[in-house]
């Protein structure tokens, strides 16, 4: 059985907390910390874990807490994740890693200091139709991969949801990253090539950012994103390969479709809770089973460190108006 400590009683936290305490059978909550004390107390209230810190360095020390979920705004976590390391804790730290490549790099030294596992919150990876698009690639049935597309696009923004530039790193980090380690993991092929573009520039942030990324392997791939979507919460990949494609549908129920197939009615998602529900919750499952059989996790600080990397080239190929190449 794992202790778990969860960090942050935002949207996020909540979800994991309620994850860990009720659908994550070898693992148990022991403890919330949030700079709000009423977060805290009412997330550890509704999921029956003992203690309840405001400052996440205590939550860390607890002798009942082995493994700690980071799911604050993401500039603290590079902080975080140092002193959970060093205290030799199992972490799982929400996406993006960090907002800048330095900090990343941070991240990643940390965990290699560290005997105990990290994994980070990229749930594409676990969720089923991404799952089944990789197994299509993976079975050779749709040839070599030739070209490939992914897609975030946010609710209409509700200004409480607009997340804060410094604290988020903005639309290339908090939102792209997601695609990135997609186009990464799928391809299985690093990013050698970015060119970014979006909008409004004028802006400190953008709501809309469209990335073409070029892979050392020679696959090309864009990535989109917009926190502008009427109709919902739409996440979607496309993979063209030499004998044929696949993509996954923007409506539920969910599935996978090769282009020759019928489409159905779109019946949109309202936002990410309820698309990666089941991800969220087998991204849960698997970090506890990671830290409990001594096994790697499947998104690790090396890929973490990755998507923010591009991120980093994104804005910064946006701001020049040039192409950028990686590494950085
Ligand atoms: N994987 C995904 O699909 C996904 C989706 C949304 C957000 N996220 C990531 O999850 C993280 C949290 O996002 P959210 O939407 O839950 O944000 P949120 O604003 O709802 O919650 C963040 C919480 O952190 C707390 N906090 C701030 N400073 C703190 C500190 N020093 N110590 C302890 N707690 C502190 C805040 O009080 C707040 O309760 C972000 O990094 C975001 O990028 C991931």
């Amino acid at each position: 059985m794992l202790g778990v400590g969860v960090v942050g009683a935002g949207r996020m936290g909540a979800m994991h907390a309620r994850n860990v305490a009720k659908k994550v059978p070898d693992a148990r909550l022991v403890a919330v910390a949030d700079t709000s004390e009423e977060a805290a107390k009412r997330l550890a209230a509704e999921c029956g874990a003992a203690n309840v810190f405001t400052d996440y360095l205590r939550l860390v020390e607890n002798r009942e807490v082995q493994a700690v979920v980071i799911a604050t705004p993401t500039a603290l976590k590079p902080q975080i994740v140092k002193f959970a390391c060093e205290a030799g804790k199992h972490v799982f730290c929400e996406e993006p890693v960090a907002t800048t490549l330095q900090d990343a790099q941070q991240v990643v030294k940390s965990t290699q200091r560290s005997p105990a596992k990290f994994q980070v919150g990229y749930q594409r990876r676990f969720d089923p139709l991404h799952l089944e698009v990789k197994g299509a690639l993976d079975s050779g049935d749709l040839g070599s991969v030739v070209m490939l597309r992914s897609n975030t696009r946010d609710p209409l923004p509700n200004p409480a949801q607009w997340p804060d530039l410094k604290a988020s790193g903005g639309i290339f980090f908090d939102t792209c990253t997601h695609d990135y380690d997609v186009v990464r993991w799928l391809c299985g092929s690093e990013v050698s090539r970015v060119e970014a573009e979006g909008a409004p520039r004028s802006q400190p942030d953008q709501h809309t950012a469209i990335t073409n990324l070029y892979l050392a392997n020679g696959v090309v791939a864009q990535v989109d994103a917009s926190r502008m979507s009427s109709y919902g919460y739409d996440v979607r990949v496309e993979v063209l390969g030499t004998k044929g494609a696949v993509f996954t549908s923007p409506a539920r129920p969910g599935g996978v479709r090769l282009l020759k197939g019928p489409q159905e009615a779109p019946r949109a998602y309202s936002w990410y809770e309820d698309r990666f529900e089941e991800a969220y919750l087998l991204e849960m499952r698997s970090f506890v089973e990671c830290a409990l059989k001594d096994q790697e996790p499947r998104a690790a600080a090396l890929d973490g460190k990755a998507a923010v990397e591009v991120a980093a080239a994104a804005r910064k190929s946006m701001l020049e108006g040039k192409a950028v190449n990686l590494p950085l």
